[in-house]
């Protein structure tokens, strides 16, 4: 049996034509005609006023954090059950990371215990929308508000998630994306930052661009800030072209991938993740939990034999050498300790996804 990766992303022919005509044409740096066709199209799928490539998610977030002006000292509510690039991003930038735990049905960020670590120096909340799902923005907005904080929307994992209508980055000050080759559409590498406000996203084309100067044009390369090389390619981006027009295409599949893993598998043992209500879910990975620890690792150990590849939902970061806390956030714990996620790929075959149910029910008919 042929292996089943976690994911794989949908290449066809359109992706191939526009790499070979950046080949052909030689724009294969960060200038050629795909960054701005490439921006123009997500501006129109999301929704979100104002778009800029990036050359990855991850400094799609450092961008944010450099464009709100968030420095030494500032403390930044982030949740400890996210990627490892949502917290990294504070501290390049020398500010303070905020642990706080998450709500365990939803498996996003707690509002109730944002509420508990908010002090006079925080200055932002970035909300991580895991897995494609989030949390009660409504709720958060009107904290946000309370507190005067700004919010910045994580959406690498949320690309297709939608919220009361509105497309998830919609909802705080600047949003990110990532396309990584797992990401719901991909660009290899790549991000993109987002805003509905001009100014923001002006101020982070200035820092992923050298920090080059804007308003003094009769000196070429003149720059007035310390900037960063954080271009997306032309080749990067004529990939994202291509991906963005057929995304309607590849979260109808995932949505598909989502349902007939929770109508095939044995809802005694195995449990999804609630939504919130309003959330229109693009399904990102399909997450489920078990009832112990011990049950979950023995899964993944006999998926992994049958060649399957999983991935254990993510690690507490205040669990990590460099972020060590002593805090008990008794959810993320949980959450990393039952959670698994399992392939969810727009190619991957039925017959696959009757096997991978097959094995996961067939546990807990001994
Ligand atoms: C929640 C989250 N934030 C940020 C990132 C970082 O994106 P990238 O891998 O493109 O740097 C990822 C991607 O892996 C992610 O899942």
């Amino acid at each position: 049996m042929k292996p089943i990766p976690l994911y794989s992303p949908t290449i066809g022919i359109n992706e191939k034509k526009n790499v070979i005509s950046c080949l052909d044409e030689k724009w294969i740096s960060s200038k050629g005609k795909f960054i701005k066709l490439f921006e123009n199209e997500f501006k129109k799928f999301t929704n979100i006023k104002h778009c800029t490539t990036a050359v990855n998610g991850t400094a799609a977030l450092h961008l944010c954090l450099l464009a709100l002006n968030i420095r030494q000292n500032d403390e930044i509510i982030v949740p400890t059950f996210t990627y490892i690039a949502s917290v990294n991003c504070i501290k390049y930038v020398g500010a303070k990371p905020i642990f706080v735990d998450s709500d365990f049905g939803t498996m996003q960020i707690s509002i109730k215990d944002i509420e508990k670590k908010i002090s006079k120096k925080t200055k932002a909340i970035i909300v991580p929308h895991l897995y494609g799902y989030t949390c009660n923005l409504s709720k958060l907005l009107k904290l946000k508000k309370k507190h005067n904080l700004y919010l910045i929307e994580d959406c690498a994992e949320a690309l297709g998630s939608f919220y009361k209508k509105k497309h998830l980055g919609n909802f705080g000050d600047i949003c990110t994306f990532s396309f990584f080759g797992s990401k719901t559409i991909s660009t290899g590498e790549g991000g993109m930052v987002c805003s509905n406000k001009k100014f923001l996203i002006k101020k982070v084309k200035k820092y992923k661009g050298q920090g080059l100067s804007v308003t003094n044009k009769k000196k070429y390369y003149w720059h007035d800030v310390i900037g960063y090389n954080y271009r997306m390619t032309n080749i990067c981006a004529s990939l994202g072209f291509a991906q963005i027009k057929k995304i309607s295409k590849i979260l109808k599949r995932k949505k598909y991938i989502f349902n007939f893993y929770k109508k095939n598998l044995d809802a005694k043992h195995v449990k999804f993740p609630n939504e919130v209500h309003g959330l229109d879910n693009c399904y990102w990975l399909t997450v489920i939990f078990f009832q112990s620890k011990k049950i979950n690792q023995i899964i993944n150990k006999i998926l992994n034999k049958n060649n399957i590849e999983t991935r254990p939902t993510f690690y507490p970061i205040h669990t990590m050498p460099m972020y060590k806390k002593k805090n008990n956030f008794k959810n993320a714990i949980q959450l990393n300790n039952l959670g698994l996620c399992l392939p969810s790929y727009p190619d991957i075959e039925n017959r696959q996804l009757k096997k991978i149910c097959k094995i996961i029910n067939d546990y807990f008919k001994k």
